[in-house]
């Protein structure tokens, strides 16, 4: 029993094996159960979903990553290189550049951005990825999204060597991952595999429902999880899926990416199910500094005392996709996906 403090410094690998119950509930910092708190004056056991801890998973998987750099570096090989190319002046995207080259400083690896202003002609750019393509000193490639509309970003993305292609989205790393063939593997739904399985999550018979069909979240989550071996039963939901909360109330794991802010409310999900938030969604919030917060595609006040274990937005998938890149770059680096 304790605060939810102290439940998030748990060894990464236990985050899936405690279900938090129990008296007396007022110590727990989280307020989600406040109404029930409110109506109950008896010692009841009120469920608590697990907190599925983004933060510190991924800074297992960093660890792990910059031990495995460390040792490259003692046995004489040269320090992963990763070049990240950022067209136009999106703060956004320049924001999401300066995280990866400091995630890949951190674990010892070579990060640099090549900036370029929003005119850049769509030759120019392909002659850069040709340069960078036939480099042996750049391990990995990753072209930052989205590109002006004057550049066809399907095109840049085929033009990146598949074995550089840190992002996966060259068609060729794309197949092996439909085909369960060793490779790279998209970031985020990669991220989201090892949230579950450093949780505890089972997903063998389990049923699955993905919520969203984008080829950068939705489609690879499905495909990870419908691979032999992970063994889940894939339902993969979108715009024009009928009844949707009869869909999602199936899953023993729902994952939302949909971008739309609290969409997945309680009545979409079965008690006891697993909920993994992808989404990055702005609310306007005065009480903010910046104006606004972040908040994910799930309800999450709403949505945790249901389910079994919940991740939380910031710090659940989020921190996971970078660690996964950096994951990519030294399998681009040493050519084993082991
Ligand atoms: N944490 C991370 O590292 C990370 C990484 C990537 C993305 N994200 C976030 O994840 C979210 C999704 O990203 P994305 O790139 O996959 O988005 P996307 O390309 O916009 O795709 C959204 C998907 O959701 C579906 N959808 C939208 N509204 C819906 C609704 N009302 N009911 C049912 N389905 C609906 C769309 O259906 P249709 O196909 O029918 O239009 C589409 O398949 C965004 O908030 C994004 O910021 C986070």
């Amino acid at each position: 029993m304790g605060r939810r403090g102290e439940w998030r410094e748990a060894a990464p690998n236990a985050a899936g094996t405690a279900k938090r119950t129990g008296f007396p509930i007022l110590f727990w910092e989280h307020d989600a159960h406040a109404s029930i708190r409110a109506e109950r004056t008896d010692p009841v056991e009120v469920p608590v979903a697990t907190l599925i801890d983004g933060k510190i998973i991924s800074a297992a998987v960093r660890a792990e990553v910059a031990a495995s750099v460390a040792r490259l570096k003692a046995s004489g090989r040269r320090t992963p290189v990763l070049r990240v190319v950022l067209v136009g002046d999106d703060p956004a995207s320049a924001s999401y550049v300066r995280g990866k080259n400091r995630a890949c400083h951190e674990v010892g690896m070579d990060g640099e951005t090549l900036a370029f202003d929003a005119g850049l002609s769509e030759a120019d750019l392909l002659a850069l990825i040709a340069r960078l393509n036939a480099d042996p000193g750049v391990d990995g490639i990753l072209v930052q999204l989205p590109l002006p509309a004057h550049i066809d970003e399907k095109k840049i993305l085929r033009a990146i060597s598949p074995a550089k292609d840190v992002d996966c989205f060259h068609p060729e790393n794309v197949g092996h991952l439909v085909t369960g063939e060793a490779g790279f593997r998209p970031a985020t739904p990669a991220g989201i595999m090892e949230l579950l399985s450093r949780s505890g999550i089972p997903t063998r018979g389990a049923r699955a429902v993905v919520l969203g069909r984008s080829n950068i979240v939705g489609k690879p989550m499905a495909n990870l999880l419908v691979q032999k071996g992970v063994d889940a039963t894939v339902t993969v939901c979108h715009s024009r899926t009928r009844d949707l909360p009869s869909v999602t109330r199936e899953a023993d794991i729902l994952i939302a990416a949909i971008g739309v802010a609290h969409f997945v409310t309680a009545d979409m999900v079965k008690p006891g199910a697993t909920v993994i938030d992808v989404g990055i969604n702005r609310l306007d919030d005065p009480s903010h500094e910046r104006g606004y917060r972040l908040v994910g595609d799930v309800d999450f006040a709403a949505v945790e005392p249901i389910a079994g274990a919940i991740t939380p937005v910031p710090g659940g998938v989020g921190p996971m996709t970078i660690a996964m890149l950096l994951k990519n770059t030294l399998y681009a680096c040493t050519g084993s996906f082991d």
